[in-house]
C-alpha cells in the first residue's frame, strides 16, 4: 500500500472501503450541497503570511479546551451511524482520541452507547445532546452523560428537522444496514466492511433504542422518524431549562448568526461551536469560517468559541485559530480514518493534522498556538 500522506488518501481508502450508501452518507451536504463547497473553499482562499529566522523550538500545541486540557487544539465532533462505517466505530475514535490526548465527543444519535464510550476510555468525554419530544427521555440522556462523568454537554441547536441530503433517499440506506438486491455487489466487494459491522455488538441506534420499536429505520424514514421524535418547539428558554439540569460544561453547537452567539452568552453557555453542521443543514448558509471572526469578536471575551466545518489539515485548524476559535472539530476527517482502517485509520488522520499544525506554527512564526492572532494571515485576498 502506498504511505497515508493526507487526509484525502484516507478519504480515498473510505470510499473503497465502505458500501457506497455509508461513503455518501459521511459525504453529502444538504440540497445543492452549495454551504458544504463553501466550507472547504472559504478555507483554501485564505492565505498565510510567511515568517522566516523566527525560532520556534520549545512550541507548544497544548491548551485547554472547555476546561479539559489537550494536547492540541482540536476534538472529534458528534457524527451519527460512525459504528456502521465500521464496527464499534464509535469506541475506535474514542480510543484514537484518548490515545491523542483529545476530546471526543458522542452523538445521540451514535451506535454504541454513552455506557459503551465510558467503558472503553479513562479520559472523560463529551456528548451531544438532540432533544427529543419526550422531555423526560431527553432528562435521562443528560442524567446518563452525568453517570458517565461526561466533561461537557454539547446541546446541537441547527437541527429542529434534517436537512435534505439526495443521495440518503436514492441509495435506500437503512439503520441497520440492509442487503438487497441493489446492494448486495457493493456489500460483497467489501468484506472486511461486512463482518466487521456483523460481528459487532450493536447495529443500530444504541443510546435510543427505546424509540425504535426494534425496528428498521430508513434514512427516508430518518427525516419523518425525526419530525416525529425531535422537539421542533425547542427554543432559547429550553436552554435554560437544559443548564438547569446540567451542573458541568455548557456547549452550544451550531451557531452562525452574532445574535444567536450574544443569546448563547446570555442563558450561561461556557462554549459555543460556530458550526453549520458541515454544510448538512441550511443550504445557502455562509461558510462556518467566513462567521467565525465577527462572532469571535463579539463574545470571545465571554465564552469559549469553537469552531468547524471543512477542516481537513493542520493548515485549515491554523487559519480558524487565527480567526479567533479557541479549537476545531472535526466530522469527516475523522470518519475517514474510521471507514478506512478503524482505530488506526483515525490514530493517522490526528498525526497527520498535529504534524501539519506543527509545521505550519514553525513557518509562520508561533511558538504558542494559544497566541496565534489574525495577523498570521493577509487582511484582503491574496492569490
Ligand atoms: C456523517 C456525519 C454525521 C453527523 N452527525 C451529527 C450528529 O449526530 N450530531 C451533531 O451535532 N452533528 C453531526 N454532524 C456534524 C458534525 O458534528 C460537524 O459539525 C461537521 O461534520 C463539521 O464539518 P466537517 O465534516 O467538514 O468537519 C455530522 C456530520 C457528518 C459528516
Amino acid at each position: 500500500m502506498r504511505p497515508i500522506t493526507n487526509i484525502a488518501d484516507l478519504r480515498e481508502l473510505a470510499r473503497r472501503r465502505v458500501p457506497r450508501a455509508l461513503f455518501d452518507y459521511v459525504e453529502s451536504g444538504s440540497y445543492d450541497e452549495i454551504t458544504l463547497r463553501a466550507n472547504s473553499d472559504a478555507l483554501q482562499a485564505l492565505r498565510f503570511r510567511q515568517r522566516v529566522l523566527v525560532d520556534t523550538t520549545g512550541r507548544s500545541l497544548e491548551t485547554e479546551l472547555v476546561g479539559d486540557k489537550v494536547a492540541m487544539p482540536l476534538a472529534i465532533a458528534p457524527t451519527g451511524l460512525t459504528g456502521l462505517l465500521r464496527g464499534g466505530g464509535e469506541i475506535l475514535a474514542a480510543r484514537a482520541a484518548e490515545a491523542a490526548g483529545i476530546p471526543y465527543c458522542l452523538s445521540t444519535m451514535s451506535i454504541a452507547t454513552i455506557e459503551d464510550i465510558r467503558a472503553a476510555i479513562s479520559r472523560p468525554f463529551w456528548f451531544q445532546l438532540y432533544v427529543l419530544r419526550d422531555r423526560g427521555f431527553s432528562e435521562s440522556m443528560i442524567e446518563r452523560a452525568k453517570a458517565a462523568q461526561c466533561s461537557a454537554l454539547v446541546v446541537t441547536v441547527d437541527l429542529p428537522l434534517r436537512g435534505q441530503r439526495h443521495s440518503d433517499i436514492k441509495n435506500g440506506l437503512t439503520v441497520p444496514p440492509r442487503v438487497t438486491l441493489r446492494n448486495i455487489w457493493d456489500v460483497a466487494t467489501k468484506p472486511g466492511w461486512f463482518f466487521g459491522v456483523l460481528r459487532s455488538k450493536r447495529k443500530t441506534f444504541g443510546n435510543i433504542e427505546a424509540y425504535l420499536n426494534k425496528g428498521r429505520v430508513s434514512m427516508m424514514g430518518a427525516g419523518e422518524w425525526s419530525t416525529e421524535h425531535f422537539d421542533q418547539t425547542l427554543n432559547w428558554r429550553d436552554m435554560e431549562w437544559i443548564r438547569g439540569l446540567w451542573p458541568g460544561k455548557l456547549v452550544i453547537k451550531g451557531i452562525l448568526d452574532v445574535d444567536d452567539a450574544r443569546t448563547a452568552v446570555s442563558v450561561g453557555a461556557d462554549a459555543i461551536v460556530v458550526s453549520n453542521h458541515g454544510g448538512r443543514q441550511l443550504d445557502g448558509a455562509p461558510a462556518s469560517i467566513a462567521a467565525l471572526p465577527e462572532i469571535a469578536r463579539v463574545v470571545g471575551d465571554r465564552v469559549e468559541v469553537l469552531f468547524d466545518g471543512g477542516i481537513r489539515s493542520g493548515q485549515d485548524v491554523m487559519k480558524a485559530l487565527a480567526l479567533g476559535a479557541r479549537g476545531c472539530m472535526i466530522g469527516r476527517a475523522h470518519l475517514y480514518g474510521i471507514a478506512a482502517m478503524g482505530e488506526k485509520g483515525c490514530a493517522i488522520a490526528l498525526d497527520l493534522i498535529r504534524r501539519e499544525i506543527e509545521i505550519t506554527m514553525m513557518l509562520t512564526g508561533v511558538t504558542d498556538l494559544r497566541r496565534v492572532d489574525p495577523d498570521v494571515l493577509y487582511r484582503a485576498p491574496r492569490a
